[in-house]
């Protein structure tokens, strides 16, 4: 049965993608990171607060060796959509030598990525990649190889599964999208 819209405040938002949806396209993920990072111990840099819950839920998929550190980026709200370069805060792990995976909620502009790649490389990781939830396709501003997308969709504005508008709707085990 199709789940009825939920309203954030001045906005009404209906289902997009289904709770079994995203977590099947995270085991597919999941599966393709062990694959590929086998021997390697992989670092999962998961940027808060977005990302928490895919970054849980494909950490329990892993099934190789791997380690989770959090870090946020320093937001100038008014800046977000100027590409002004934000910094990383509370990164206390050394990732010299490490391969790194950035565990993204969800690629847009792709400025965010743009932004966090040199500094991640100037911090001496021996390897980047970027595992995503979600991308948007027609939003992207940047030549970005986003290797492990769990979904592409649409330029729409999503909740749910971590996502937030105005810091509400995290809660909501499937996305939702703006109506
Ligand atoms: P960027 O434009 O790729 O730099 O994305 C910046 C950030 O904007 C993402 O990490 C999300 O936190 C947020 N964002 C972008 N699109 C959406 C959306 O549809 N819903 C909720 N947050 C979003
Ligand atoms: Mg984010």
């Amino acid at each position: 049965m199709q789940k009825p819209p939920v309203t954030i405040q001045d906005k009404q938002f209906s289902i997009y993608i289904p709770e079994r949806k995203i977590l099947h396209s995270v085991e597919i993920v999941a599966a393709r990171l062990s694959h590929d990072y086998k021997g390697k111990q992989p670092l999962f840099l998961s940027v808060l607060n977005g990302s928490f819950m895919f970054a849980s839920d494909l950490m329990k998929e892993m099934s190789i060796e791997c380690e989770i550190a959090f870090m946020r980026l320093s937001s100038y709200a008014d800046m977000e959509s100027t590409g002004q370069v934000k910094e990383i805060m509370g990164l206390k792990e050394d990732i010299r030598g490490r391969h790194v995976v950035v565990v993204e909620d969800i690629v847009d502009t792709g400025h965010t990525i743009a932004g966090l790649i040199p500094q991640l490389q100037e911090k001496g990781a021996a390897s980047i990649e970027v595992a995503t939830l979600l991308i948007k396709p027609e939003s992207l501003q940047h030549e970005l190889n986003i290797k492990y997308p769990a979904m592409s969709i649409a330029n729409d504005f999503v909740v749910g599964y971590g996502l937030d508008y105005n810091g509400l709707g995290r809660n909501l085990r499937d996305i939702y999208k703006v109506m």
